[in-house]
This record gives structure tokens, sequence and C-alpha cells, in this order.
């Protein structure tokens, strides 16, 4: 069995965690610096970056101490390499750097997306590769097949915004709080889901992908006519990403024949999205699985996951290793 300790850090939340290979997760500690930039209205760079490097050696020591785990004693160092925010993942990356120079142990350099890819192996024991993934976070919307750990094959991608962005805009327009997808969640409980028409872009169309832009106009337009109750709203705009989400992946369903349908990032955090995807896998005869909530939203567990899956491949970094901005799956 092996021990990972992981950093996250590509966007604006810092986290560490202590995972095994064998699904145990030792320790783990998440800081949201939400409040840190609410008062700009979405993630400033600068100031996560900032962020990191004042709070991210305290949850080192901090899932250490909980574990009751010296440095020494664990058997790789994972940290996420990007994609993100570059400022922010050089800082956790150099930490992973510093870390495994002083304890020795190799460094598993892990790509952001690959962690919320595998996280649901995390969580489900039984998930066995192939599957089918709606990754849908914040910066991204993609439709995967999962055939092993660096072994993906692309069936669709947003061409326009990502999922999360679109739950972020949307809130926004509402005048609710960042991070937008819970706020537009809660409120959404309270509308009705048919009292707004909206488009469902790309729905029923041959082509793979997703699209969001023209939802966040429609939006834009039903808050602006003042017409309609935000909580009617919120639950009208939720309801046409789900029906985008389900359309798009039963045609990835078609052209697929995975055994299992999974969903993660953080918009797969959301009850409505879990539960319609759930219902289309079970349509389709397939298995269904999604991570616990926490482990959706940005975290280093995932990370840590990720990073136990690449080290038993053997797959490990060397230290000139760069941060990357962009690297797609
Ligand atoms: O995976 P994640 O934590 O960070 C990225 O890698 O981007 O995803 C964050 C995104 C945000 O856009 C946030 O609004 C959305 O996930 N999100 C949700 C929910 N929780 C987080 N969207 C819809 N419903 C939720 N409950
Ligand atoms: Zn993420």
């Amino acid at each position: 069995m092996a021990v990972i300790l992981a950093l996250e850090s590509s966007c604006d939340d810092s986290a560490a965690a202590l995972v095994t290979s064998d699904r145990q997760i030792l320790a783990q500690a998440v800081v949201g610096q939400a409040e840190r930039h609410a008062p700009f209205g979405g993630v400033v760079p600068e100031i996560a970056a900032r962020a990191h490097v004042e709070i991210l050696p305290d949850l080192v020591r901090q899932v250490l101490a909980e574990a009751e785990i010296e440095p020494g004693e664990v058997d790789a160092i994972a940290a996420t390499a990007g994609p993100g925010l570059v400022g922010g993942v050089m800082v956790g990356l150099l930490a992973g750097k510093g870390l495994a120079l002083a304890t020795g142990k190799p460094l598993v350099a892990v790509n952001h997306l690959e962690g919320h890819a595998l996280s649901p192996r995390l969580s489900d024991a039984d998930l066995d590769f192939p599957y089918l993934l709606l990754l849908a976070s914040g910066g991204h919307c993609q439709l995967l097949e999962v055939k092993g750990v660096d072994d993906y094959r692309r069936l669709a991608t947003t061409i326009d915004d990502a999922a999360g962005e679109a739950f972020d805009k949307a809130a926004k327009l509402l005048g609710l709080g960042y991070p937008g997808g819970p706020a537009i969640e809660k409120l959404a409980k309270e509308g009705d889901p048919t009292a707004v028409p909206l488009p469902r872009p790309l729905v029923g169309s041959g082509e793979p992908h997703f699209s969001f832009a023209g939802l966040k106009s429609a939006v834009q337009r039903a808050v602006a006519s003042g017409e309609h109750h935000p909580a009617d709203v919120a639950a009208s705009f939720q309801q046409a990403v789900v029906d985008c989400f389900v359309d798009r992946t039963r045609l990835a369903l078609e052209a697929s024949d995975a055994p299992s349908l999974v969903v993660a990032g953080g918009v797969a955090a959301n009850q409505s999205v879990r539960g319609a995807l759930e219902q289309l896998a079970t349509d389709y005869g397939r298995v269904f699985s999604v991570p616990p909530g926490w482990l959706c939203t940005d975290n280093a567990a995932m990370i840590g996951w990720a990073g136990a899956e690449r080290f038993a491949a053997g797959k490990v970094d060397p230290l000139d290793t760069p941060a990357r901005a962009r690297w797609p799956l």
C-alpha cells in the first residue's frame, strides 16, 4: 500500500490530503478563498496565488498531524501541475517539489482534469475502466471515454462556456454570490423549472458538443425583463442545463459501449444533475457512479488518488516539470 501526500491549487481552493492506494483518505483539508475574491465578483488570479502561498503550508502540516504521519513516511508527493490559473498552479507544484526534495520521495505531477476524471474510482471500488464520463466543472465541460490512466478518448467538449461557468454567470445576473452553482441550486428549489422559456443550445443536433453562451444571454434577457421571479429563473436555467447534459450524454452513450456512466467535476455536486444522469444510465442499461458532492468540487483527495493511480503505473515526474495553464486530457 502506498501513501500519497497531495496538493491542489489550480483555482481558488487550497487543499492538501493524504490518500492511500487502497482508497483510504487518511486526512484532507480544503480552504476556499471565496471571501477574498467576493469583492471583485470572480476569482482574481494573483490574489488566488498569494492566498495559496499563505494557506498551503499549514494544510500540509494539518493533514500530516491528523493522520499521525511523518513526511518521510509517505511514498510519493502528488501536486496539480495544471490546467488552471498558472500562478496558483506554480505555488502548489513548487511546494510539492520542495516536499519531494526534502523527503527524497518522487513527485507525481497530476493533471487536474485527470484528478476529476479518476475521482469516481476513489469513492467506488467497483468502477472499472472503461467508463463514459461527463466532466462538468468551472473550466470544462466534456464527455470522455476513460479507458485507463492517461488513456482518454474525448467525444465532446464545449464550443463556448463551461457548464460551471454558465452557473456562475447566471448566478451573477441574479445577484447571487460566487460560486454560483450552489446558490442557483438552492434558489431553484423554490422555483418552477417550466416557468421561464429558455433555449437548450445544440439539443437534438447530431453534433456531439455542448454550448451554454446562448443560454446565458437568454437568462440575461429574462432577468432584464423583470417579468419573472428569480427562483423561477434559477429553476428554469438549471433545468435547461440538465436537459443539455441529458441530450448530449445520450448521444455519447449511443457512440460508446462502456458499461458505466459517470459524472464528476464541481457541477456534478448538483442533485438535479445527478438524478437526471442516473435515470439516463438506467434507461441505457449502464451502471451509474458519481462521487459524493465534496469529492466533485475541487479537493486534494482526488489529486492524491490520481497520484496513487499514476504512481502504481510507474508514472513519476522530474523536478523540472513545468506548470501548465492549458493541458487537455
Ligand atoms: O470542479 P470545480 O470545483 O472547479 C473547477 O475545476 O472548475 O468546479 C467549480 C464549478 C463552479 O463553476 C461552481 O459554480 C460549480 O462547479 N458548482 C456547481 C455546484 N457546486 C459547484 N454547479 C451546480 N450545482 C452545484 N451544486
Ligand atoms: Zn476542478
